[in-house]
């Protein structure tokens, strides 16, 4: 406990920031970490220069990191003003978390995987973050987000990158960051005819939500990546509070084998459960025992965990964070390659469609399915 001290201040306050510049004493490294109304990251920012505060010293900023791609530019400016690149922190908590990073691992670490993992072979990626609960008395900061900006910008966008970017190198630590912002930069904007928003019934009475909110709780999205390796293959990523169930799923369809009795939708694929729990599995056709010669699908399962097991995201961030090592946190162009492609959809011009809490989702959102055989809803 003597380890710990509070100041209380105002952020736009000078005193403020000259109380901490004394609380730090002859600190060597500090670490700021701006968990914070989005609003204030400026001032925050501003105050620890003009004091001194930010000399030598690193900056955490929790999401969200701007509000579209203007704001995250304004963000980034003003950061880039006081902090050099290596010294700022954009947490993505997706990045510090086990079954996200095992997405690299999975695909890295094997051969296996790689003489597949292209157009030749997959015939189609689908993301689902669903989430049973709603939105548990953060009305007033959902009703100014939405799902677009909550979880696809950042987490589910990253989730992609990992699953879909070129084979780093270990020659410059850099490489993962680069790689990203490579994969993201080869995503076209999205387009509003390729997405589906949705709203809960009930979400207008909910604390801090105003009545008559066209924000949405549920977003579907249709997009593809101009790359060699994925060109042609459909990538469908949808979100939502309210669902049938908890469960952060990706589903890689492999294309079907020429000689089959099975439509794709019955092929072969591998399933990442990213959370609640942590699963990879193989989706494979085995003969069906008995005399007839028929398959039937089974699955083999390559990496199953509890969570007990694993760190917290934020405990893993924070604890790079104060070793100085930015891997795993969102770099300027990172974010700002997301925000252009979520830009031409934010806002409420496409039509909010309702949906029945406990579903999964507004029916509107099947039609971006449709050609890759229909949404696989996790179990
Ligand atoms: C947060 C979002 O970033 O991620 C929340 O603001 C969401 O709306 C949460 O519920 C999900 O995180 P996790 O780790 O529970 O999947």
């Amino acid at each position: 406990m003597q380890q710990l001290q509070y100041i209380d201040g105002d952020y736009q306050d000078p005193a403020t920031y000259q109380q901490l510049r004394k609380a730090l004493g002859d600190a060597k490294g500090p670490a700021h970490y701006l968990a914070i109304p989005p609003s204030l990251f400026g001032p925050v920012i501003e105050g620890l220069s003009r004091s001194g505060c930010a000399e030598n010293a690193r900056v955490i900023i929790e999401k969200p990191f701007g509000h579209d791609l203007a704001s995250a530019q304004s963000l980034n400016a003003t950061l880039g003003s006081v902090f050099p690149e290596n010294k700022i922190f954009r947490i993505d908590h997706y990045l510090g978390k086990e079954a996200v990073e095992n997405l690299l691992f999975f695909r890295f670490a094997n051969t296996f995987l790689e003489p597949i993992w292209n157009r030749n072979y997959v015939h189609s990626v689908q993301i689902t973050m669903a989430e049973k609960f709603g939105v548990t008395g953060r009305g007033k900061f959902y009703d100014e987000t939405g799902a677009i900006r909550d979880v696809v910008q950042n987490h589910l966008l990253q989730v992609l990158a990992f699953l879909a970017m070129e084979p780093l190198t270990l020659t410059y630590h850099e490489s993962l960051r680069d790689e990203v912002v490579k994969i993201l930069r080869m995503i076209p904007p999205l387009q509003p005819a390729d997405l589906v928003r949705g709203q809960f019934r009930g979400y207008l009475k909910e604390p801090g939500v105003s009545p008559n909110s066209h924000v949405e709780t549920f977003a579907a999205v249709r997009l593809r990546i101009d790359a060699w390796r994925w060109a042609g293959v459909p990538i469908v990523i949808r979100a939502g509070k309210c669902l049938s169930m908890t469960a952060t799923e990706v589903l890689v369809k492999l294309k079907q084998a020429p000689i089959s009795r099975i439509g794709p939708a019955q092929g072969n694929y591998m399933r990442f459960r990213l959370g609640p729990e942590l699963s990879i599995s193989l989706g494979a056709r085995v003969k069906r025992p008995g005399p007839q010669l028929v398959s039937m699908a089974t699955e083999l399962t390559a990496v199953k965990q509890d969570r007990d097991d694993e760190i917290d995201a934020y405990e893993r961030l924070l604890t790079d964070a104060m070793h100085g090592d930015a891997l795993l946190f969102v770099r300027s162009d990172a974010v700002e390659a997301a925000w252009a492609i979520v830009e031409p959809i934010l806002g409420h011009a496409t039509p909010l469609f309702d949906y029945e809490p406990g579903t999964w989702g507004p029916m509107e959102a099947d039609g971006l399915a449709t050609e890759i055989g229909g949404w696989h809803n996790p179990r």
